[in-house]
């Protein structure tokens, strides 16, 4: 009996650190669309701003100044050369990936 309960512990263990190592939300969403562009911690991909032709201070995602609103709208809808992900990702993932780029501002 004694065990028994010994191994229901471990499995709740395991089961309550297995949750909170889970990733950050909108971080994995990030690393497959957007970190091509953006970089890893959202400094820019070099190779990407000069493939685009653009100022490098357009991909960097640190220390924005806009609202998440207005960066969830940018993300929706596009701008300029960032392509829109309407209907490509939802809208509770885009919420997700703004609050995984203010992160980036942290750092
Ligand atoms: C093909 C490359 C590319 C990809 C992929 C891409 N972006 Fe962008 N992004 C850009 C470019 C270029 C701009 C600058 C647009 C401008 O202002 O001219 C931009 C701008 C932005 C801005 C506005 C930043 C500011 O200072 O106003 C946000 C926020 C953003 N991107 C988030 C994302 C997110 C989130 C993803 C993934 C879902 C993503 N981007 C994917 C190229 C990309």
């Amino acid at each position: 009996m004694r065990s028994l309960w010994a191994f229901c512990s471990l499995l709740m263990i395991l089961f309550i650190t297995s949750i909170h190592a889970d990733v950050v939300p909108g971080e994995e969403m990030y690393n497959k669309k957007c970190k091509s562009c953006h970089g890893k911690s959202g400094e820019g991909n070099p190779m990407m701003e000069k493939a685009l032709k653009i100022d490098p201070t357009l991909l960097v995602l640190k220390d924005l100044k806009k609202s998440d609103d207005e960066l969830k709208t940018i993300i929706r809808d596009g701008k300029n050369k960032m392509p829109s992900f309407k209907g490509k990702i939802s809208d509770d993932e885009i919420s997700n990936i703004v609050q995984y780029v203010r992160s980036f501002s942290q750092k």
